[in-house]
């Protein structure tokens, strides 16, 4: 099969990391007999500073037209004075946005390997943990009325938090149907007891649950889960959330498997079409030296080829080299925590995992 990739490697550590998942898909491609074409995309500040727009009309159509696109990441300290509608970020919305991408996937489990790294009390994670965060992601107060006024003090800024059954509804069916091929169990977080918003969506997650009797449905308050997460995240399975509490507690969950260099993600919608990138920024204090991680980038690959092109031994492939790797002992400066292991560069680790597949 032949599969159309659009790559949109970003800023900061964003090309070095897309370029080793590259290498791994090419590899792939190679041992089951598929063609990846990658067409390349300007997104984020490196658009900014080659065209003035964050998201140029050609990097959506590009992105509209391929069969799924892999992201690195965006933004860093050079473009962190212009205004929000013309900064890095607003790109990676913009883009979610477009291609109607509002499931997003953000696995997080501890390697056995990486016990060591995981920050938390040995007794505490002693069997592990596997959760799945899917995050909302075209909704919330990253998409509501936002602006300036004048208000009782004087100049004032103001975001909304805004929420349709409908939006509720179809990542609410996501969580579910996640559960369903996991351990049965989704938790729904949200700010119940203070938030409107939340209310609406304590009350649809719960209509929607009836349709999955099978499922054990728990409700959560954002506050109180950011604390269980630490004491006891081996109690999650599937998490339910908005946009903005999505991604707090997704950089969380990632430091307790002993690094957001770890993170993957897939980004969703109706159609096969997805778009896949590591939970984690352009880390401009590594960028351009050969030291991030590209496992996250990587395993965000992998779950392209499950997700849009239903190639799971393909997947699989990707993922146990990673576990060997890890297994061996091979750390990039992220993972080495007090083990005095000496660190491999991005490359190193991405040969790594190349010679396992
Ligand atoms: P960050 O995730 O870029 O970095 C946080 C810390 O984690 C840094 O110390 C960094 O070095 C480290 N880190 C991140 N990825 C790593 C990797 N693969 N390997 C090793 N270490 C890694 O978050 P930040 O510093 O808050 O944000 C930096 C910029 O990235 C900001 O402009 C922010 O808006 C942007 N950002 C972009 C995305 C995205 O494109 N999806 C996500 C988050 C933040
Ligand atoms: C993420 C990032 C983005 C988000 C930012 C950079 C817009 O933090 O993908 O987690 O908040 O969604
Ligand atoms: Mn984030």
């Amino acid at each position: 099969m032949v599969y159309n990739i659009a790559l949109t490697k970003g800023d900061g550590i964003g090309p070095e990391i897309v370029d080793s998942a590259v290498r791994v898909l090419e590899k792939i491609g190679k041992k089951y007999g598929h063609t990846f074409n990658f067409s390349s995309y300007l997104l984020g500040g490196c658009a900014i500073d080659a065209t003035g727009a964050p998201l140029p009309e050609e990097t959506v159509k590009g992105c509209l037209e391929s069969d799924s696109v892999l992201l690195g990441a965006v933004g860093g300290p050079k473009w962190d004075s212009l205004p929000g509608n013309i900064r890095p970020e607003k790109a990676l919305l913009g883009i979610r946005e477009a291609m109607g991408l509002y499931t997003n996937l953000r696995p997080a489990r501890l390697y056995p390997a990486l016990s060591e790294e995981c920050p938390l009390r040995r007794d505490i994670v002693k069997d592990g943990f596997d959760l799945l965060i899917v995050r909302e992601l075209t909704g919330g107060i990253y998409f509501g009325e936002r602006g300036y006024r004048d208000g009782r003090y004087g100049e004032e800024a103001y975001d909304t938090e805004r929420y349709s059954r409908l939006e509720i509804e179809r990542i609410a069916r996501a969580a579910f149907e996640a559960a369903r091929k996991r351990r049965g169990k989704v938790t729904s977080i949200d700010k119940a007891n203070v938030l409107e918003t939340s209310r609406l969506w304590r009350k649809t997650v719960h209509e929607v649950a009836a349709d999955y009797p099978d499922v054990e449905i728990a409700d959560m308050l954002v506050d109180n889960a950011a604390m269980q997460l630490v004491k006891n995240p081996a109690q999650f399975d599937v998490i339910v959330t908005s946009n903005m509490f999505g991604d707090i507690l997704s950089d969380e969950a990632s430091q307790i498997t002993g690094s957001i260099g770890m993170l993957p993600s897939a980004s969703l919608g109706e159609g096969r079409r997805g778009l896949y990138e590591p939970i984690h920024g352009s880390a401009p204090d590594i960028a351009g030296k050969n030291i991030a991680n590209p496992i996250a980038t990587i395993l965000s690959a992998a779950m392209m080829l499950r997700y849009s092109f239903s190639l799971s031994a393909e997947a699989e492939n990707i993922e146990s080299a990673v576990d060997s790797v890890l297994n061996e002992g091979v750390r990039t400066a992220d993972i080495i925590g007090s083990s005095g292991i000496s660190p491999v560069s991005t490359v190193e680790m991405t040969d790594r995992i190349l010679e396992k597949i």
